[in-house]
């Protein structure tokens, strides 16, 4: 264990935090001895894998954060068409996907190139481009932080919603995810229906994309829209989509007919956040600047796309929650939405 350790590399904002305890685990036996040692009791726990939905608002985190940097990629089961692969916590998300579809493995492909590790993708049900996490998600096994016991979770377990899953909410820093095992397919159709993705095919000249030319086209898309992590402090989308009632929409159609909006299951209609941020902006007195592209010395808002917030170096966590803040302020003013933040705050 080491005491007063510099987050900076760990988190994609990359922001100065000093913690008060720092421990990595390579093993899971590791984090089970410390577990029954009795070093984790009536401790402030914080788990990190890859730190890329975490915004630090404060200088310092007292407490122990425990890094899960476990690896390993191992096939559990191969019957016809269907293979079972399990990942490690620690291994690299964008790296375990570009492996699966080299081999020709269907069912994670459109979550190609999402920052981050393995153990925390169930976390929030990474999703992108119509698929999440949760469709190939067979079951993880995690670790009572309390008994150090090791318990598995199925996909109906992990109760996996927009963004969100039992680890997230009811049983938040109760369990560390270990190993993730994903049901992948040899053959599968692929999912090329969502937006952007058809139209960069066929400019392409991809129409019947191989699931190799899908996995590389999802890269380029990602990389023209989001900023690099490595070179713009940033947590991907900074907020979520919003649900709204269809009469809310209806009303705010009378004035804003262009507005976007996807149906959901229940009735309601899904409005992105991206849009409704781009389509506001600080008071400025003329009152028609954007939030889009918008910053100050420190912190932003990416010009590329509105959903992100971008830390340029220099800065505080707390540049981002004001930012945050009064982007939801002129949000809510406009459009009578109320945005929330995807990311962890911490
Ligand atoms: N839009 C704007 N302005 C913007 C951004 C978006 O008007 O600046 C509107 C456009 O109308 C666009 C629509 O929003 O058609 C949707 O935009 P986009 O397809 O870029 O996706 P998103 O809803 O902004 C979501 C996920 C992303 C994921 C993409 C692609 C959330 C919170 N975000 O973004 O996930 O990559 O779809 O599937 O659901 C992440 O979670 O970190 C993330 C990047």
């Amino acid at each position: 264990m080491k005491t007063n350790v510099n987050l900076q590399p760990y988190n994609s904002f990359g922001f100065d935090v000093v913690a008060k305890e720092f421990v990595e685990i390579n093993e899971v036996n590791e984090l089970q001895a410390l577990i029954r040692r009795g070093t984790i009791k009536n401790k402030k726990v914080l788990i990190l894998s890859g730190g890329n939905n975490v915004l630090f608002t404060k200088d310092s985190f007292d407490g122990l954060v425990i890094l899960m940097n476990t690896k390993g990629i191992k096939t559990v089961a191969d019957e016809g068409n269907e293979i079972v692969v399990r990942a490690q916590a620690g291994e690299d998300w964008p790296d375990f996907v570009k492996k699966m579809v080299a081999k020709g493995y269907h069912g994670i492909e459109n979550l190609a190139h999402i920052p981050g590790k393995v153990g925390a993708a169930p976390v929030q049900n990474i999703g992108a481009y119509g698929m999440e996490l949760k469709d190939s998600f067979l079951r993880c096994e995690t670790i009572n932080l309390e008994t150090g016991r090791k318990r598995v979770f199925d996909n109906k377990e992990c109760v996996f919603g927009y963004r969100t899953s039992i680890f997230k909410t009811l049983l938040r820093d109760q369990y560390i995810i270990t190993s993730v095992d994903f049901l992948l397919k040899k053959n599968a159709p692929l999912n090329l229906d969502y937006g952007n993705i058809k139209s960069y095919l066929e400019q392409n000249g991809m129409e019947n994309p191989s699931l190799q030319q899908l996995h590389d086209a999802i890269c380029a898309i990602r990389d023209a829209k989001l900023p690099d992590v490595k070179q713009i402090g940033s947590c991907g989308s900074f907020f979520k989509n919003s649900v709204i009632r269809a009469e809310q929409l209806e009303s705010l159609q009378k004035s804003y007919p262009n507005i976007p909006h996807y149906p959901e299951a229940d009735g309601k209609v899904k409005v992105p956040a991206g849009w409704l941020i781009e389509h506001s902006g600080p008071s400025t007195g003329s009152g028609t600047a954007s939030w889009k592209g918008w910053r100050d010395e420190h912190v932003g808002v990416y010009e590329k796309q509105a959903l992100v917030l971008v830390h340029y170096g220099g800065g505080k966590g707390r540049d981002i929650v004001d930012l945050a803040q009064k982007i939801q302020a002129s949000v809510e003013a406009k459009f009578g939405i109320r945005i929330s933040p995807e990311v962890n705050f911490v």
